[in-house]
């Protein structure tokens, strides 16, 4: 019997058909979800640096409308006024997005973040100027624990909902119905499950008897241990200070270490490892993003005292007394080209508190090592377990007040007292310098408002350890500090 060639012939339509309209959906989901659209290029390093994508957005960028409008959706979950800048980032006039923050279209405009949200400050030297935004800088203000917990908080609120985001969106943009479909049941959704997820993964921070990170530090070595080395939960607290960022060129060399408990063997790794923590991940734009990070951040160099004249001004005299009490103290640790800077010292030896040092260990080593290097293909020198702290160069040293690895002392004039006199609480957080005491202002009104009261009491926050110099009579002590002024 001759087959009917006509059902054949349908069959073989409707597979066109099927897939033509597979082919199409499939379209439509990388254009509207992954199609990557290379932002602008951006020719000045200090720009690109405030505000280039290093690729976070396809792991962790926030759709840009959501990211809008949850602040005016959730004021009563933020820690002040002003949106995101109660949260204590840069936000320079005129700019679309806070520095630290990046926008760039993966399917949708999306915001993700890059070094310069921890690694750019801002300080003042009176109350009614205007900030002086500094590059490379530690970021002192910024509370990264605040914004994780407002980004979950906010997830966790029945008013994180279509209905509620789509019209204040509606408000500022019309997304057009198709968009307006996509962001009612995919993207508003799926954003709501990730910040879930994120708040999840980061419970362990908010356990009892963990200390709020502040303004200016998190647990920088617990999260990787976490995220990426899997590694379960322990009693650890490691909440440190933001490193200035700047001159990295004082850091190269053969065996010298990097990061507050000298886990890192080169500055390459460190690029590297700061790059996957923001969510960058290995593509084709990333080693030239390492190279440009890599040769930017070595020529920045830290801004002078910025008292060129009046009554805080560098007294030369002084200062050259300082220097020599300085080459016979502190050179020996803290200059480079020394034999033990850029090295750490002994645990014991230093004396300071230990808790970040014990937050790292060598099997997170080995874990994260593998995660990144096996398991993302980027290749860096390992991060290891050290010995304790490390002595680094003290360049710029003005701008990284508060003091220590954990910023438990808050000015140069009392990292020089013996531990039990320097001040057992304290706020940090605040812009305003204090030029007397070399650091910021950390007592009074200026300080409170807004600000974050450290104890020292608190576990990880131990002000102790680092007694050099303290024994230097009165007058030497002032020359030593305006010597460090000069650094
Ligand atoms: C969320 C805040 C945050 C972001 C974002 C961040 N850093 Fe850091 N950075 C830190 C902290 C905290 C430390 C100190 C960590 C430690 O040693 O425990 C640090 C340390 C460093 C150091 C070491 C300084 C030293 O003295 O040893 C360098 C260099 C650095 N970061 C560069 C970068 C670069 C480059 C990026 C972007 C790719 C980046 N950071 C992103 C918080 C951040
Ligand atoms: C034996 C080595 C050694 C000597 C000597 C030494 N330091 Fe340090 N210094 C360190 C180490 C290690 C750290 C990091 C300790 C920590 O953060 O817990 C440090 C930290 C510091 C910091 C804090 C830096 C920051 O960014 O917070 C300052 C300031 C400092 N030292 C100044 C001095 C001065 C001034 C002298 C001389 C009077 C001196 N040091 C002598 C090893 C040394």
């Amino acid at each position: 019997m001759k087959s009917n060639p006509r059902p054949r012939k349908r069959r073989f339509l409707i597979f066109v058909l099927v897939l033509a309209a597979g082919g199409a959906t499939a379209w439509f989901g990388w254009y509207k979800f992954f199609r990557q659209v290379e932002p602008t290029p951006i020719a000045s390093d200090e720009e690109w640096f405030k505000h280039g994508s290093l690729g976070s957005e396809s792991q962790f960028g926030i759709p840009y409308w959501i990211w809008v409008v949850l602040p005016r959706i959730f004021p009563d979950l933020m820690p002040g006024t002003g949106g995101y800048k109660s949260f204590g980032v840069v936000w320079e006039p005129g700019s679309e997005l806070p520095v630290g923050f990046t926008k760039k279209t993966v399917g949708f405009p999306r915001v993700g973040n890059n070094c310069a949200l921890c690694h750019v400050t801002t300080y003042r030297l009176k109350e009614e100027e205007n900030p002086v935004v500094v590059l490379g800088a530690p970021a002192h203000s910024f509370n990264v624990q605040a914004m994780f917990r407002f980004f979950s908080q906010a997830a966790n609120d029945p008013r994180f909902n279509a209905n509620t985001l789509l019209s204040e969106i509606n408000q500022n943009y019309d997304l057009g119905l198709c968009d307006r479909l996509l962001y009612r049941f995919a993207i508003i959704p799926f954003t709501r499950r990730a910040f879930i997820q994120q708040g999840q993964q980061l419970a362990w921070m908010d356990r009892p008897g963990k200390p709020d990170w502040g303004p200016g530090r998190d647990d920088a070595f617990n999260l990787p241990k976490y995220f990426l080395a899997h590694l379960p939960e322990d009693h650890s607290v490691g909440q440190c200070d933001f490193a200035s960022a700047w001159n990295l060129q004082v850091r190269k060399g053969t065996n010298l270490f990097l990061n507050w408990g000298g886990e890192s063997p080169s500055v390459y790794t460190v690029l590297v490892d700061s790059s996957v923590g923001v969510g960058a991940r290995p593509t084709r734009d990333f080693e030239p993003n390492m190279k440009r990070l890599d040769g930017f951040l070595s020529r920045l160099q830290p801004p002078h005292w910025p008292y060129p004249n009046g009554p805080y001004a560098i007294k030369a005299d002084l200062a050259a007394t300082g220097k020599a009490l300085y080459q016979q103290q502190c050179a020996s640790c803290h200059e480079p080209g020394q034999p033990q800077c850029n090295h750490p010292v002994p645990i014991k030896e230093i004396g300071t508190d230990r808790e970040r040092f014990d937050s790292w260990t060598p099997e997170a080593s080995r874990k994260t090592n593998r995660a990144i290097n096996e398991g993302m293909g980027a290749h860096r020198p390992d991060t290891i377990k050290n010995v304790g702290y490390l002595a680094s160069p003290l360049d710029g040293l003005w701008l990284r007040a508060p003091y220590l690895h954990n910023g438990s002392v808050p000015n140069l004039r009392a990292l020089l007292q013996p531990p039990e006199q320097r001040p057992q609480t304290f706020y940090r957080g605040g812009d305003l310098y204090d030029p007397a005491n070399v650091g910021f202002v950390s007592s009074g009104p200026a300080a409170e408002r807004g600000g974050f009261l450290l104890d020292t009491r608190q576990r990880g926050n131990g002000n102790q350890g680092h007694t050099y110099g303290t024994a230097l009579p009165a007058g030497e002590k002032e020359a030593l500090l305006e010597y460090l002024k000069t650094l």
